[in-house]
């Protein structure tokens, strides 16, 4: 059974790969498939465009696809990032750019008001089906940014109770609360009452 993963950015892939390793499933990604170009992602929520980026692998590919759409939804920002969290510093901006940016908008505001979670939608679509699953990591914006694991915003997220950056976690820590694990259990919760079209 093949499986694409619909996304371009490494560090979803590689986690998104891990959390399905043990299925019976043949997990490709778009640098199997590298004239398949992912659509604008123009849609308003993390949900809409998830089910774009997985309409258009399936169309492309014929085969299974599951994309990501994620971001950082900060409170005392009015939840921007959002869902432009890979293009907060602009359209060519690094990891770094953006959380520096986000460390910018921040600053001066106190500890308790920097709540903050990741989003992530996945959305699954074949030949007969169509889903889309949700999961969310709670935790707040640091000072400063700290570790060196995972990509994106994680060395400036950190989990209360572990008194830790998510970068500062190994990768099977990660995987075992994010965003993304827990939309993939939803997931593979509903892949287990039938197999894929
Ligand atoms: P998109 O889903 O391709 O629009 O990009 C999501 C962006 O949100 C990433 O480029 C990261 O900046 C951020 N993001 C999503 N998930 C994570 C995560 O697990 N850790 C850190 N940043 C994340």
């Amino acid at each position: 059974m093949k499986l694409v993963i619909a996304t371009k950015n490494r560090g979803k892939a590689r986690e998104l790969g891990d959390l399905l390793k043990g299925l019976d499933i043949d997990v490709l990604s778009l640098a199997d498939f590298s004239s398949v170009k992912l659509p604008p992602e123009d849609g308003k929520t993390f949900r809409e465009n998830a089910l774009k980026k997985a309409r258009a692998v399936f169309e492309a590919t014929g085969l299974p696809s599951l994309a990501d759409d994620s971001g950082l939804v900060v409170d005392a920002l009015d939840g921007r990032p959002g869902i432009f969290s890979a293009r907060y510093a602009g359209e060519d901006a690094t990891d770094e750019d953006n959380y520096r940016k986000l460390l910018g908008e921040l600053e001066g505001v106190a500890t308790e008001k920097r709540a903050a979670r990741f989003v992530c939608a996945l959305a699954y679509k074949d030949k007969v089906r169509e889903e889309v699953f949700e999961g969310e990591l709670k935790g707040r914006i640091a000072e400063t940014p700290r570790g060196g694991n995972g990509f994106g915003y994680d060395p400036v997220f950190e989990i209360e109770r572990l008194k830790r950056t998510v970068a500062e976690l190994s990768p099977a820590e990660k995987n075992a609360i994010s965003h993304r694990a827990e939309a993939l259990k939803r997931f593979k919760t509903w892949l287990a009452m039938g197999p894929l079209g």
